[in-house]
């Protein structure tokens, strides 16, 4: 998913060299919002089932494994640069028993376009806005998609935030992301984009679009906790030069585990994020 923090890891080390930081946040993401993704997998507009599905920018499995809980009888295409992220997808999909069901193709979307397709879903969350030219990805997988075939985007509006607007700790968090957008603004210039226009302009007619506001008190929830920590850690850490020190100070003080204000304990934690989907046809 769209993710400062990935973002960071994935632009700041290149394409396909993800570190195990990043695929946690990942597997994070998908455990604490389960069931919002869920409920995007549930909208798709798609009378019968698809057969088979194209996963773009795979990641660790979030949406494979969504998508082939929902779809029983879909095979999934797993394609990502990372061949640490499929491994871990491979392994997710054994566990979970659906182990063959899932093809992976490691291959860097900018580089040579692999073999893929026909599909009758392609689903790609948080991936495109990564790619170096997703226009030309999008007018691409025209020609992946079987007849009738539908394409998925889903994109988010940044890192979730996971602490109260109205406590301290909260404004400070809000400084962090204004830190973070205002860089990633010049190294990202498709984060965020309307993707409603992109996929117009590439010849597809747009079926749905739907954002889901996600804003919920997690108190107690562990994953939450540890997910909130991983993500403020990697935000710190990737643009501590933007900040002011007084503000490192604080960050520090949120990401001291046993210490009284840190986010492995806190019981005010929240998770606020947005993701929208749009589902065209060409
Ligand atoms: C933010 S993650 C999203 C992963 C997954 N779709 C999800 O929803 O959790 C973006 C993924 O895109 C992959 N990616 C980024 N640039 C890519 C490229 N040029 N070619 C293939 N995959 C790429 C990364 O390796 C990463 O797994």
């Amino acid at each position: 998913m769209e993710h400062s923090t990935h973002d960071h890891a994935q632009h700041g080390h290149g394409h396909g060299h993800a570190d195990d930081g990043q695929a946690d946040v990942l597997d994070l993401d998908a455990e604490v919002l389960a069931d919002h993704l869920a409920s995007v997998v549930a909208r798709l507009p798609l009378r019968p089932g698809p057969a088979e599905i194209v996963d773009l920018g795979a990641g660790t499995g979030t949406g494979t494994l969504a998508l082939l809980d929902h779809f029983p009888d879909a095979h999934v295409t797993a394609v990502d640069a990372s061949a640490a992220h499929l491994q871990r997808l491979v392994g997710k999909a054994d566990r979970a028993g659906v182990g063959d069901r899932v093809r992976t193709v490691e291959a860097d979307l900018d580089a040579a376009w692999p073999d893929l397709g026909p599909a009758d879903l392609v689903w790609a969350s948080a991936s495109l806005h990564h790619v170096a030219d997703p226009d030309l990805v999008l007018r691409r997988l025209r020609g992946v998609l079987a007849p009738g075939g539908l394409l998925a985007v889903v994109e988010l509006a940044g890192m979730p935030r996971f602490l109260p607007d109205d406590a301290p700790a909260g404004r400070l968090e809000a400084r962090l992301h204004a830190a973070v957008d205002r860089r990633m603004a010049e190294h990202m210039p498709h984060r965020g984009a309307d993707w409603g226009v992109k996929l117009a302009d590439a010849g597809y007619t747009l079926e749905d679009r739907h954002t889901l506001a996600i804003d919920e008190q997690r108190p107690g929830d562990d994953a939450v906790r540890r997910y909130a920590t991983l993500v403020v850690r990697g935000m710190r850490d990737a643009f501590a030069d933007d900040l002011p020190a007084e503000d490192l100070a604080a960050l520090d003080e949120l990401l001291d585990d046993p210490g009284p204000e840190g986010l492995a304990r806190r019981d005010d934690l929240v998770v606020r994020t947005e993701r929208t989907l749009w589902a065209a046809r060409p």
